[in-house]
């Protein structure tokens, strides 16, 4: 008897948990809905919309050299750095532009990349009328609009009510001969929801919009490689703090004051700069290096005391169009190295204490001393 009450109870727990999933699924799905709406309200119909998306990405009869919008100004994210600006990124930037605006920037384009790469593109001002219609509903919702899910709602509903049934079926009525059946059933069903519950709960906590991996292609290769740029004078506090910092865009003004086009990006990126210094507004950079709270690192130790390249531990960076991590930042990648490196102590004011060292060595009795000699491999010296 005490066994049917706790699967009994069993049941009303689930069935209680499915309608309080259904009731969020359901939730979300109704606010995206929603927001697919607004897009409408803003003067362009749903039809206007899907033809600009349509013209953008070529599909309707219309030929410039071959190409549509989308052959340069990609939809998705790519793999490799794409110098063209994203749809994203003008959707976003004429979002709040006239168009008018819009129109001059193809029609009449200023600049050697921009009149080279838009020449004798000719469109009708009903389709780029459409097309603006489809980018200003991009900058909105996201490239890729959520669609409402009624019908995986009712799905996930009709699952449901297989559940419900398989566990009646093989607690109390075992009616059916054989019992894999409901139990196949059971797991599929289970097996379905769970996939769903799954990717709601993912989208729930991620942002819709597309996020380009920097919100200005700053390319290292070009600067420290290319024009030779030393790296200190953007990360100049590297030789003397903790941190190797960020530069602000005031400083990328020193020189973009007077370069304002880039041979690969045309203006495009530059123009992001003098916009973020005129409207103050902070460029938020993603972050690559991260060590974990509890350790302690500095740069000032290791460049201005150890007088390491940067290269050593941050790879060849003046070869880089995209920053990437290079050293795994593990405690056995520094822990290693203390033991292999040898201690600069010549020409080095900061050793001045370590003056029997300093002794033995011009005596010849030490020949090196590496860092982990002089205690950099000590816990409290990385962990607080
Ligand atoms: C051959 C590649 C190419 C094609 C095709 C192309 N573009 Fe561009 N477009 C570019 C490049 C490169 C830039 C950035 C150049 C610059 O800013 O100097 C750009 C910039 C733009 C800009 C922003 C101008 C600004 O700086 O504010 C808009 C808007 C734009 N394109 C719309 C379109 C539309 C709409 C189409 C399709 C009809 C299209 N482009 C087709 C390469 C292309
Ligand atoms: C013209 C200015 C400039 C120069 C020169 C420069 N950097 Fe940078 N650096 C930046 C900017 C801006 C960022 C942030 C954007 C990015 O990550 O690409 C950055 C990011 C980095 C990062 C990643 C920081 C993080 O964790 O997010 C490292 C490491 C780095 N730079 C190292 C170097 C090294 C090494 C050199 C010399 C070879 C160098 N940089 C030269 C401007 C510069
Ligand atoms: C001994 C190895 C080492 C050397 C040498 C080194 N770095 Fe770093 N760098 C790191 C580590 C580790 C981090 C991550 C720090 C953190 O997360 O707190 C980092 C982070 C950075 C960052 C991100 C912002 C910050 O300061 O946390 C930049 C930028 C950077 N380094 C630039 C440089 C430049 C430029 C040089 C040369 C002048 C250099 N680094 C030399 C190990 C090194
Ligand atoms: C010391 C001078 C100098 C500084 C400082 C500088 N740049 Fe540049 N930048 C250049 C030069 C030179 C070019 C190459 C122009 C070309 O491609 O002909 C360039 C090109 C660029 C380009 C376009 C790349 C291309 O080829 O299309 C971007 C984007 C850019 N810089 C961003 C930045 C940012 C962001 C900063 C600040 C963190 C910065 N720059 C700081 C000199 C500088
Ligand atoms: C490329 C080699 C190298 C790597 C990688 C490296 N270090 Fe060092 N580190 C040194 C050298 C050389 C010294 C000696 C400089 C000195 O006398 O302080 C040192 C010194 C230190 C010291 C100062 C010890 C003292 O004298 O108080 C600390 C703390 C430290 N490192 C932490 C770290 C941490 C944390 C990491 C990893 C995230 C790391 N190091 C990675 C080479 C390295
Ligand atoms: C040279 C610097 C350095 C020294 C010395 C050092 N650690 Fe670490 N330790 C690190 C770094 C960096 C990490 C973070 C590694 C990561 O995130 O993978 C770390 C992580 C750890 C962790 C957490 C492991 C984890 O998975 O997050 C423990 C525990 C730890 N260290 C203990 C110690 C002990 C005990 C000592 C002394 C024997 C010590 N460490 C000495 C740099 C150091």
């Amino acid at each position: 008897m005490k066994l049917t009450t706790l699967v009994k109870s069993l049941i009303r727990l689930y069935l209680l948990a499915s309608f309080f999933t259904l009731f969020l699924v359901f939730h979300f799905s109704v606010i995206s809905f929603a927001n697919n709406q607004n897009s409408l309200i803003d003067g362009h119909s749903h039809d206007e919309i899907k033809r600009g998306e349509r013209f953008f990405k070529g599909l309707l009869p219309f030929n410039f050299k071959g190409q549509s919008c989308v052959s340069c100004h990609n939809i998705m994210a790519t793999d490799t750095l794409n110098w063209n600006p994203s749809a994203m990124a003008i959707a976003v930037k004429y979002s709040s532009l006239d168009f008018e605006s819009f129109q001059a920037s193809i029609e009449q384009p200023v600049g050697n990349m921009l009149s080279k790469v838009h020449a004798g593109i000719n469109i009708e001002e009903k389709d780029l009328k459409a097309v603006k219609a489809y980018l200003d509903n991009m900058a909105m919702v996201g490239p890729k609009p959520v669609k409402p899910s009624i019908n995986n709602i009712l799905i996930f509903l009709f699952f449901g009510v297989l559940i419900t049934w398989a566990l009646l079926e093989l607690i109390f009525f075992r009616k059916i001969k054989y019992p894999f059946i409901p139990v196949v059933v059971l797991l599929a069903s289970l097996g379905y929801q769970g996939k769903v519950i799954n990717e709601e709960a993912i989208k729930l906590g991620r942002s819709q919009g597309y996020a380009p991996d920097q919100p200005i292609k700053f390319s290292h290769k070009i600067h420290a490689g290319d024009n030779k740029i030393h790296c200190k004078y953007c990360h100049h506090t590297a030789e003397s703090s903790k941190s190797a910092g960020i530069p602000a865009m005031n400083l990328c003004m020193n020189c973009h004051v007077i370069v304002r086009e880039g041979s690969h990006s045309g203006k495009f990126e530059i123009a992001k700069i003098v916009d973020a210094v005129e409207n103050k507004k902070p460029v938020e950079w993603v972050r690559l290096h991260n060590l974990p709270d509890h350790v302690f690192f500095s740069h000032a130790q290791h460049v201005g005391v150890a007088k390491l390249d940067c290269q050593k531990c941050h790879g060849p960076v003046e070869e880089m169009n995209i920053m990437r991590q290079y050293s795994d930042l593990s405690m056995g990648w520094c822990v290693n190295c203390h033991r292999e490196t040898d201690v600069k102590f010549k020409e080095n004011s900061y050793y001045e204490s370590y003056a029997k060292m300093h002794e033995e060595m011009e005596t010849g009795n030490l020949k090196a001393v590496k860092a982990a000699d002089i205690g950099a491999n000590e816990c409290m010296r990385c962990h607080y």
